[in-house]
C-alpha cells in the first residue's frame, strides 16, 4: 500500500487501542447467528492489524474478549474460544512474515487451557519481531488490571521484596500488565457505542477517542486512516493553553 496521503507520516500515534464493536448487531443484520459476526470480526482484525504494521504504528491493543464476556451464554463463550485458538494457530506464520510481534493482556489463566497453550506459542514464537507489536486484551478488564497490580505490589511489600514510602505514577505503571507500552495516543470504538466499557481506564487518561458507527466486521484500512487522519487534526493540550503550544 502506497503511504496515504490524508495521513501525516511524521505525527502518527505510537499506539492505538481499538474496542471492536458490533460482530452480534453485523450477524443480525445479515440474518445471521452471533458467530458468523464473530468470524467476520477476524477478517477486519486482520485488515486493520495489517493496515497498522504498514503504516508503522509501533503498538495496536485490540479489545478482543473482557471479564464481562464470560456472562455471555456458553455457547457464545465456547465458540469464541474456539475461535481465538483456531485464528491464532493459523496466524503465527503471517505475524512473523510481517515482522509482528504478539503480546496479550487480561487474566489470561482464565482462559482455557488450548487458547493459553497457542497463545504462549504465538508470544514466542514471534517474540523476536521488531515490527508492530498487536497486544490482545484477553479475559481483560481495567479493574481487574488495577486491582491486580495493586495486589501483587501488595505482596511485594509483604514479602519484603519491595519497599515504598510512596507510590507514584510510575511505580504504579510497574505493576500493570501494560506497563511495557506507551499509554495509546488514540482510542477507536466502532458501533456507535459511546462507552470505555471497562477498558484501559489509567492508560487513557489523556487519549484522544474516535467512536465510529461502522460495525466491526464493516471497519477496513481505510477506516484505520479516516480515525488518524481526524486524530491529527485534534490539537492535544494536555492542560495548558493553546497559546503554550
Ligand atoms: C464485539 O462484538 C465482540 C466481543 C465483545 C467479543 P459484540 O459481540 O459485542 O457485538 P454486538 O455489540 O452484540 O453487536
Ligand atoms: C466491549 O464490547 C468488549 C469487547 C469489544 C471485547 P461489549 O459489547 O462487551 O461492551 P458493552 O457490553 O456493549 O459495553
Ligand atoms: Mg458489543
Amino acid at each position: 500500500m502506497p503511504f496515504p496521503k490524508e495521513i501525516d507520516k511524521n505525527s502518527l500515534p505510537e499506539h492505538i487501542a481499538i474496542i471492536m464493536d458490533g460482530n452480534g448487531r453485523w450477524a443480525k443484520k445479515n440474518n445471521r447467528a452471533r458467530v458468523f459476526g464473530h468470524k467476520n470480526g477476524v477478517k477486519s482484525v486482520r485488515e486493520v492489524t495489517e493496515g497498522a504494521a504498514e503504516l508503522g504504528i509501533k503498538y495496536l491493543t485490540l479489545y478482543a474478549f473482557s471479564t464481562e464476556n464470560w456472562n455471555r451464554p456458553k455457547a457464545e463463550v465456547t465458540a469464541l474460544m474456539q475461535l481465538l485458538v483456531t485464528t491464532i494457530a493459523k496466524e503465527t506464520k503471517t505475524l512473523n512474515k510481517n515482522n509482528i510481534r504478539l503480546q496479550a493482556i487480561g487474566d489470561i489463566k482464565h482462559l482455557p487451557k488450548s487458547c493459553n497453550q497457542e497463545l504462549e506459542k504465538a508470544i514466542e514464537t514471534t517474540s523476536k519481531n521488531t515490527g508492530l507489536t498487536l497486544i490482545l486484551a484477553l479475559s481483560y478488564s481495567s479493574k481487574w488490571e488495577i486491582l491486580n497490580g495493586i495486589n501483587q505490589l501488595l505482596n511485594d511489600v509483604k514479602s519484603n521484596k519491595a519497599e515504598f514510602e510512596v507510590v507514584d505514577e510510575s511505580i504504579f505503571k510497574s505493576y500493570l500488565c501494560t506497563k511495557d507500552y506507551p499509554d495509546p495516543e488514540l482510542l477507536i470504538r466502532t458501533s456507535g457505542e459511546f462507552r470505555i466499557s471497562n477498558f484501559l481506564l489509567w492508560q487513557l487518561a489523556y487519549s484522544e477517542l474516535y467512536f465510529t458507527e461502522k460495525l466491526w466486521p464493516e471497519f477496513k484500512k481505510e477506516d484505520l486512516i479516516e480515525a488518524i487522519a481526524n486524530y491529527q487534526k485534534r490539537e492535544r493540550r494536555f492542560g495548558k493553553t493553546s497559546e503554550q503550544l
